[in-house]
């Protein structure tokens, strides 16, 4: 019987919609481009490990958290530690992620509602409406805030239906969509010419590239920004997670998934652009590196689909309404945080817990809007760069010090009554205390100093 919190009903219904939170804007945008211009292949080498090293062992520390409380992060937080001070912490780091978590969604809309806009933008002119299709990919700010609010809306109508009418059900319908569509993107990219030159670029290592401080930094935060990881995200979904799943298994399922789509996006992103160079279109800079990832997507791509005539508005749809689709899966998860806080911690309605977080985050994504070359930057560096880190830190001393070594193997045995003699119960529960930490710190104080 379901769970009257919500509770996923597959196991598949959960990996689709955790996949589906990692699987974001920062997967077929943010790695493909940073790889580009940060040695190909040695970039994504170094990635997969920070992701396994790094990004896994947290996200187990969320999903095992989340899974055994059965509550939203505050709440669950607040409840691990025996001591009143730390269980205060342990609010308060929740409350941090919750508001990391709308920070995060409320730039995220933005960027968002371009995809959507150039979704349409694409079939409205070449059925004639070409007014219509330019005001949608030109920047203005009622342009920027009327598709931010039309895909608040789509976030806000899939978080009303709960965990298996609004999430689940949406996730097992549009990740195997977003898989089909990149996949056949990249088939028929790869026939055309120039291709080849992105697919050495991509899959030729340049290590000379990759030993800098700064790159170690640039892609931990991505992979933290891409499994979704500090903010809670990943606890609430674990959170409604059946007791008889073994979480160490679905979590490496849900990491593989996101790093198999970021690899794949790569398949279609870089031999898109020196397919675009073949052609004319300038992907270079005056200094001789790529041009920088919004330019690419936003001016490089569209450039390149004009080149291809007819099949150019297909493709163009499609890849944007790939890009709305990836958006949208992890909009629900970082909406979910706050509702789910509001639910349980306050007593609302699903309804209203709904229409108060997402009322509240499209009016901040408004006033970004409105004053973009200040905050905008602003936001995604504090929330991103800084918090997200900060809070994996924290939630990995809370599963790895404030949280009993019984409590948690007790919460393994759940379905597996030989987790002690597993290698997961070995490695991770010391990993967590010590490895994770200090690597994300150490990273994390040369990013702040
Ligand atoms: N993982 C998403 C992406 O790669 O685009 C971004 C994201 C979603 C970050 C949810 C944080 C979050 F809570």
């Amino acid at each position: 019987m379901a769970s009257p919190r919500g509770e996923f009903r597959s196991r598949l219904g959960f990996i689709l919609a955790a996949a589906g939170s990692a699987v974001g804007l920062g997967n077929i945008w943010g790695f493909p481009t940073q790889a580009a211009s940060n040695g190909g292949a040695a970039f994504l080498i170094t990635y997969l490990l920070l992701a396994f090293v790094l990004a896994y062992p947290a996200l187990m520390a969320e999903l095992l958290i989340g899974r055994h409380t059965h509550r939203n992060m505050v709440m669950a937080l607040g409840s691990l530690p025996k001591r009143n001070a730390l269980a205060s912490l342990g609010r308060l780091t929740g409350i941090g992620g919750l508001i990391t978590a709308s920070m995060i969604l409320s730039f995220y809309a933005i960027v968002a509602g371009w995809m959507l806009g150039f979704a349409a933008s694409y079939p409205l002119s070449a059925a004639g409406m070409a007014s219509t299709g330019d005001w949608l990919v030109t920047f203005s700010s009622p342009r920027n805030l009327a598709l931010m609010l039309l895909f608040m809306i789509l976030t806000m109508a899939v978080v009303l239906g709960g965990v298996e009418d609004g999430i689940e059900r949406w996730s097992r319908r549009l990740m195997p969509l977003l898989i089909a569509t990149l996949t056949a993107l990249a088939l028929y990219v790869l026939t055309l010419e120039g291709a080849l030159t992105g697919l050495k670029i991509y899959l030729l290592p340049d290590f000379e590239k990759v030993l800098s401080g700064d790159l170690l930094i640039d892609a931990l935060g991505s992979a933290f920004f891409s499994l979704s990881l500090g903010v809670g995200t990943m606890l609430i979904y674990g959170s409604y997670l059946s007791d008889a799943e073994n979480v160490p298994s679905v979590g490496a399922q849900v990491a593989l998934v996101d790093v198999g789509i970021a690899v794949l996006a790569g398949f279609l992103i870089l031999p898109a652009m020196y397919v675009a160079d073949a052609r004319g279109v300038p992907i270079f800079n005056d200094a001789g590196g790529l041009l920088s990832e919004d330019t690419l997507i936003f001016t490089v791509l569209p450039a390149l689909f004009e080149t291809m005539e007819g099949a150019g508005t297909w493709l163009a749809t499609a890849f944007f309404a790939l890009m709305s689709i990836a958006a949208l899966t992890s909009s629900i998860s970082m909406l979910e945080v706050p509702v789910a806080y509001l639910i349980e911690r306050h007593d609302l309605s699903r309804r209203n817990a709904t229409l108060l977080a997402g009322g509240v985050i499209a009016g901040f994504s408004a006033l970004i809007v409105l004053n973009f070359g200040t905050l905008f930057g602003w936001v995604i560096t504090i929330s991103t760069r800084y918090s997200q880190p900060a809070l994996g830190i924290l939630i990995c001393i809370f599963a790895g010090w404030l949280w009993q070594r019984d409590a948690l193997l007790q919460e393994l045995k759940k379905n597996d009554v030989d987790a002690e003699q597993r290698l997961f119960w070995k490695i991770w529960p010391l990993y967590v205390k010590w490895l994770c930490p200090v690597i994300i710190g150490v990273i994390l104080a040369q990013s702040v100093l």
